[in-house]
């Protein structure tokens, strides 16, 4: 069976997005699949060209003003005219996303790219992983220690370097990448069944 095609599609002003994305594309790799990072802040053809051809999008942003960055947003509006054709339909989606704060409202940050991944008629894939740092016997180094199902969610000193992320986080989305991954092929393979019968 061909590996699957991931695409890792995110903005980062201050690199710590970035950082995890980095975590998203390794965890994907890990699991098999090709792997290409894509800056939608810094679109080029051979970019859209990588979109339009992935088995999967895993798209992150950092939370701004309690939502996607502009610079997110700015490209979601950009795909409008594959929206309408369904260019992306079936694909597969994730998310991820960084704020200063532990909280900082980012589950609004995945909730739109959950919606943006469901304009697109894609297939969201959650987390996968139960609660970290939610009992006595949890701490901050656990993975998922936020708490997220909907996807990755990480939290970053606004004023630390693009390498201080968390590692906590960064171990949450090698999580996520290799769950894309996963779950993507299985899509393959189930789809090659079906198309054979
Ligand atoms: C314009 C702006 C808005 C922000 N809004 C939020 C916010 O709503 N919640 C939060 O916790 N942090 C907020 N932050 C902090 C960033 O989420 C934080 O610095 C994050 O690590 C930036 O990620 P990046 O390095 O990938 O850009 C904001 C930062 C900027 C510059």
């Amino acid at each position: 069976m061909r590996a699957p095609l991931v695409a890792v599609a995110y903005q980062s002003g201050f690199g710590h997005t970035a950082t995890l994305a980095d975590s998203v594309v390794a965890g994907a790799v890990s699991a098999g699949a090709t792997v290409t990072p894509v800056v939608v802040t810094d679109m080029t053809d051979a970019d859209w060209h990588t979109l339009d051809t992935a088995d999967a999008i895993v798209f992150g942003s950092a939370t701004y003003m309690g939502n996607v960055s502009s610079g997110f947003q700015a490209f979601a509006e950009k795909t409008g005219r594959r929206c309408i054709t369904g260019a992306w339909r079936d694909k597969v989606g994730a998310g991820f996303t960084n704020s200063g704060a532990k909280s900082g409202d980012k589950m609004h940050t995945l909730i739109s790219l959950a919606v943006f991944a469901a304009q697109h008629h894609m297939h969201w894939v959650n987390l996968g992983l139960g609660p970290g740092w939610n009992s006595s016997a949890g701490s901050e180094h656990d993975a998922n220690r936020l708490g997220f199902w909907l996807g990755a969610g990480a939290a970053t000193d606004v004023d630390a370097d693009a390498g201080a992320v968390h590692p906590a986080d960064v171990a949450t989305c090698r999580h996520l990448g290799a769950r894309v991954a996963e779950v993507t092929a299985q899509l393959i393979a189930g789809r090659a069944v079906t198309t054979a019968a």
